[in-house]
């Protein structure tokens, strides 16, 4: 990844409305976004120049802002349309996008009723890499100690800025320690998710995932269990204690920007990403690729 800041790149940014130069996409320090964490964001990829699932992510982010008591003042398709127009103002076709939207700076206070809500889209080049060889040696996973809210406690379903100050200790911890991400519990001490991407077991034949019902329920989960479910792979979503991750003999992560990642160890337990592993992977590859380009 290139070492140049993300506010001193070159192209161009969707900010409320208008597509302007990339360093001029700037907001001031009493934004209530900034204080208050009143902001929610997307993840979300291009590849061959179409993006994948835009209109579910487009969905989520307004459904964030719901949640978190704001409206973004765009249609779903019109962010769409706006996501669009950003990969191809910045003449991109395998590229990663951020909207983000935040409450402005009207109010400065816990209380914001009247604040205006921005909307930006950024989109940078991110090329779509595959060697399957190289990722089936698998990640490393250590177990954070932070432990995902319970949802009487946050806004667990929305993917607010908030949620993610737990993601970032907990990654560091876990890179300081050698690791490459960090296994989340829940509040009630069962795995939930990893700092950025949801996670998934195999054990004889079946595809064991987490319930999301205290954590992101990640737009490339779902896919993954559709394209397990269509290699008529069984898939169990329910608890999975700590206690039975010695028993799983595969283990991936999943998210818009881990894809299908194979893991090779959590914690103190060991895996050999295998056969189903590998062709989640590769299912997931597929599916990703433009409509356009499948068709031809
Ligand atoms: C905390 C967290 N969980 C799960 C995911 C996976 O979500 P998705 O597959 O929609 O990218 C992400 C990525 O956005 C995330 O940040």
């Amino acid at each position: 990844m290139s070492a140049t800041p993300f506010d001193q790149r070159d192209g161009w940014i969707w900010y409320d409305g208008q597509l302007v130069p990339w360093k001029d996409a700037k907001l001031h320090v009493l934004s209530h976004g900034l204080h208050y964490a009143s902001s929610v964001f997307e993840g979300e990829r291009a590849y061959g120049g179409e993006i994948f699932k835009s209109t579910e992510h487009s969905e989520r982010l307004r459904k964030s802002a719901e949640i978190l008591d704001f409206e973004i003042p765009y249609s779903v398709a019109e962010i769409d349309a706006a996501k669009r127009l950003v990969i191809e103002r910045n003449g991109q076709t395998n590229a990663y996008l951020r909207p983000v939207a935040w409450r402005g700076s009207d109010m400065m206070g816990v209380a914001a009723q009247a604040n205006q809500i921005h909307l930006a889209i950024a989109s940078w080049d991110w090329p779509s890499y595959f060697d399957p060889a190289e990722k089936m040696k698998g990640i490393r996973i250590d177990m954070a100690e932070y432990r995902r809210p319970d949802p009487a406690t946050a806004p667990s379903a929305a993917k607010a800025a908030g949620l993610y100050m737990i993601c970032t200790i907990s990654k560091h911890r876990a890179e300081r320690r050698g690791y490459a991400d960090a296994l989340m519990l829940d509040w009630q001490g069962r795995v939930a998710e990893c700092t950025g991407a949801n996670i998934f077991f195999i054990r004889d034949g079946a595809v064991h995932t987490p319930i999301a019902d205290c954590f992101l329920d990640g737009i490339t989960r779902r896919t993954v269990i559709d394209l397990a479910k269509r290699r008529g792979f069984e898939v169990q979503e329910r608890r999975i204690m700590p206690e039975e991750l010695p028993s799983f003999n595969e283990c991936f992560i999943t998210g818009t920007a881990a894809e299908v990642t194979p893991v090779s160890e959590v914690g103190p337990h060991i895996y050999k990403p295998g056969n189903m592993t590998r062709t989640l992977m590769e299912d997931y590859e597929a599916e990703v690729q433009p409509r356009k380009a499948v068709a031809a």
